[in-house]
């Protein structure tokens, strides 16, 4: 497959350092923020910091490759074989609060189909990376997703959709069916850190609806190299899918649907 290995390369190197870019603004005074559709869906001038410097870094070295990134949407050459999908920061309200669980999401696509990951939490040191048929690497060590295979055992993560305030289809009904049958039930504010932590065994499943594209594209990449199970779960509600460790992935599948 034509130069994936150095798309490899630049694409570690860019995630680090727009993480870098993040780190430069967490915790600090003054950060300027805007709400997009309402007050829970927000963007700072941290995500348009890292978005300006992976953009500018693919445009300039990959101008004929096809980009999907959050705050900019479509962009580059559509009819590309490769796409890169980005979300820039992921976790921005936990990193507008303070909170170390935010991360760098940078998917590579060849053909529509995710062939490799990388999310990078800077604050927490966690680069997950991952090419499609190699495992998925944590810091350069391979890590695998959990043997879990009963549910009452399993720790799972779910999100929120950011239009709850206006749309009672809010994930609280499969919460309620899940919450009693689970050891624990997470959120942790980041769908691509929670996808990636499937990957790595850290958590056995991660479910939300309303996601987008650049939310999950690398996390998918990490949480299937990683020996999980993913599927989109429903159609009618953005990118809604189920990530999960195989042994409890059948008997949680009707429960968030
Ligand atoms: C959000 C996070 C969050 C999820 C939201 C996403 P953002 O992305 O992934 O965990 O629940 O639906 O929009 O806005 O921080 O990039
Ligand atoms: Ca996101
Ligand atoms: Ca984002």
């Amino acid at each position: 497959m034509e130069d994936l290995e150095d798309i490899v390369l630049d694409a570690m190197t860019w995630t680090r350092q727009a993480g870098a870019v993040l780190m430069s603004y967490f915790r600090k005074s003054g950060l300027e923020t805007e709400a997009k559709m309402n007050e829970s869906d927000i963007v700072t001038a941290a995500d348009k910091a890292s978005e300006a410097l992976l953009l500018g870094n693919i445009r300039s070295k990959y101008p004929n490759h096809a980009i999907l990134s959050e705050e900019s949407g479509a962009a580059g050459c559509v009819s590309s074989d490769w796409r890169w999908v980005i979300d820039p920061l992921d976790g921005t309200t936990n990193f507008r609060a303070g909170l170390p669980a935010f991360c760098v999401s940078v998917g590579i696509e060849h053909s529509g189909k995710g062939v490799a990951g990388f999310v990078f939490a800077p604050y927490l040191d966690e680069f997950f990376h991952a090419v499609s048929g190699e495992g998925v690497f944590l810091n350069g060590s391979p890590v695998h997703c959990s043997d879990t295979d009963r549910l009452e055992r399993s720790v799972v993560a779910t999100g929120f959709p950011v239009d709850r305030s206006t749309n009672g289809d809010d994930n609280t009904a499969a919460v309620l069916r899940v919450l009693p049958k689970v050891r624990g039930l997470r959120r942790l504010g980041s769908a691509a850190l929670e996808t990636a932590y499937v990957g790595a065994g850290f958590l056995d499943a991660h479910w939300e609806i309303a996601l987008h594209e650049w939310d999950v594209a690398a996390a998918l990449v990490i949480a299937g190299e990683g020996g999980a199970i993913s599927t989109r779960f429903r159609d009618d509600r953005g990118v809604s899918v189920l990530t999960s460790t195989p042994g409890i992935f059948h008997e949680l599948l009707p429960m968030v649907r």
